[in-house]
């Protein structure tokens, strides 16, 4: 490797950002060395489209073995009737969902992205908005709460064949029993995007989507913190409640089988099996004790936060947080997420520019900025950190012009980020 200079030293130079910086991204994390390692491992060589026992290729007795690890290991960790732990990414996970419940042009509601949602949930640049009819729910402009008043009329104007909660910048718990509520007096299915809260599901410190849910997709790198990919779940209750039809064609299918058809052959060819590997490890870590101690901590920081940076005079979209992820509302400081996001990162806090509910400004400028513990949570800084960081997030804010303060914030960080190590024996 260390022939191959250029990317070599492109490589050594994100692993010393992320260990010199605060890596406040709400959707990123760090995995442990063994994910790390699993993800590099010889299984990137093996073509294995299909499911164990069914491939199209030989050769795959050993990594037949990986995916029925992973997928044991995926429905124990979520409490599901079926999980597939092929889909390389979240929004490949949401597309085999539409494929599985839609045809083109049937009509399904999300939350707007420019409220919190996802581009998969509609967005006219997306293949969500282009090919599905998407009508979108905002949340409400005084509390930044989902208003289910709005969606139950939205739901019975529309008539939707799906309805999908979640997004990617809400920071409040998801009420699967409410949007139940609202599937079931319009004959909806209803699906979970759990890509952000996933990890804080697994460990209970986040309600469950089920038995709400029919079905539920999800990253493996946010708090789940496994390697870059996604999963698709389906809910014990799902044949109790739509009995064995499948919903496209209308003939009797096992409803897990038409999940995975949907993944490959419908959206898929063959699935990264060095992934696969990498997320059965995350599984098993997610389903041990420590793992619930980590998320509470997550949340317990992420409060500290909030409570920190309400104290220092900033508006907080739903006033705090109940997960890992706060939004900040700068319009009233006269800075647009932007600047705050392209200052923060001079100063080795790493963190993005998002619209706030009815936000004035553009996607690329935007009035907010999003941020998140669960990297630091994973680095082993807590509440008290937490509050340091809040208050060196306020003297770069307060002080967008100086140069002399940022550098002088940059130095706190790195010291901080000395104590946290990360890493230690790479490279
Ligand atoms: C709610 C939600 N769904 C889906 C995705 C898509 O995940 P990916 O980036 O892996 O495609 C994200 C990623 O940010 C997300 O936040």
């Amino acid at each position: 490797m260390k022939e191959d200079i250029k990317l070599f030293n492109a490589i050594t130079e994100e692993l010393n950002r992320e260990r010199n910086t605060l890596e406040m991204i709400a959707s990123e994390n760090f995995t442990s060395r063994n994910v790390l390692d699993v993800v590099g491992s010889i299984l990137t060589n093996k073509y294995a489209e299909g499911y164990p026992g069914k491939r199209y290729y030989g050769g795959c007795e050993a990594v037949d073995k990986v995916e029925n690890i992973a997928k044991q290991r995926c429905e124990e960790l979520f409490k599901a009737d079926h999980a597939n732990v092929q889909p390389h990414s979240g929004s490949q996970a949401n597309m085999a969902v539409f494929l599985t419940f839609l045809n083109p042009g049937d009509t399904v509601i999300g939350l707007n992205l420019a409220h919190g949602g996802h581009l998969t949930h509609g967005s006219k640049v997306n293949f969500s908005g282009q090919f599905y009819n998407f009508i979108s729910y905002n949340v409400d402009k005084e509390t930044g709460l989902v208003n289910f008043e709005e969606i139950m009329k939205l739901a019975k104007k529309h008539k939707p064949k799906l309805i999908i909660c979640g997004g990617s910048a809400y920071p409040r718990f998801i009420e699967f029993k409410e949007f139940r509520k609202i599937a079931d007096e319009v004959n909806s299915y209803l699906m979970a995007d759990i890509a952000h809260p996933s990890g804080l599901i697994a460990a209970g410190e986040h309600p469950s989507p089920w038995p709400y849910c029919d079905i539920v997709t999800s990253t493996t790198h946010k708090t789940l913190r496994g390697p870059r990919g996604g999963i698709i779940l389906l809910g014990n209750d799902f044949k109790n409640r739509w009995g064995i039809v499948a919903p496209k064609s209308g003939r009797v299918k096992n409803m897990s089988e038409l999940i995975d058809s949907s993944v490959m052959p419908g959206i898929q060819g063959g699935p990264l099996m060095h992934v696969i590997a990498g997320k059965a490890i995350a599984f098993k870590e997610a389903l041990q004790p420590e793992f619930k101690e980590y998320c509470k901590q997550i949340i317990s920081n992420a409060k500290t936060l909030a409570l920190t940076m309400k104290e220092l005079g900033y508006k907080l979209i739903t006033d705090g947080t109940d997960t890992h992820l706060i939004l900040i509302d700068l319009s009233d400081k006269k800075i647009t997420g932007r600047l705050a996001e392209s200052r923060l990162e001079d100063a080795g806090i790493t963190t993005n520019k998002n619209m706030i509910p009815y936000d004035q400004k553009s996607p690329f400028v935007t009035s907010g900025i999003r941020i998140g513990t669960p990297a630091l949570t994973s680095r082993g800084m807590k509440n008290q950190e937490m509050i340091f960081i809040a208050n060196l997030i306020d003297k770069v804010l307060s002080n967008i012009e100086n140069d002399k303060i940022i550098i002088d914030v940059k130095s706190d960080v790195k010291e901080l980020c000395s104590s946290f190590k990360l890493y230690e024996n790479l490279i």
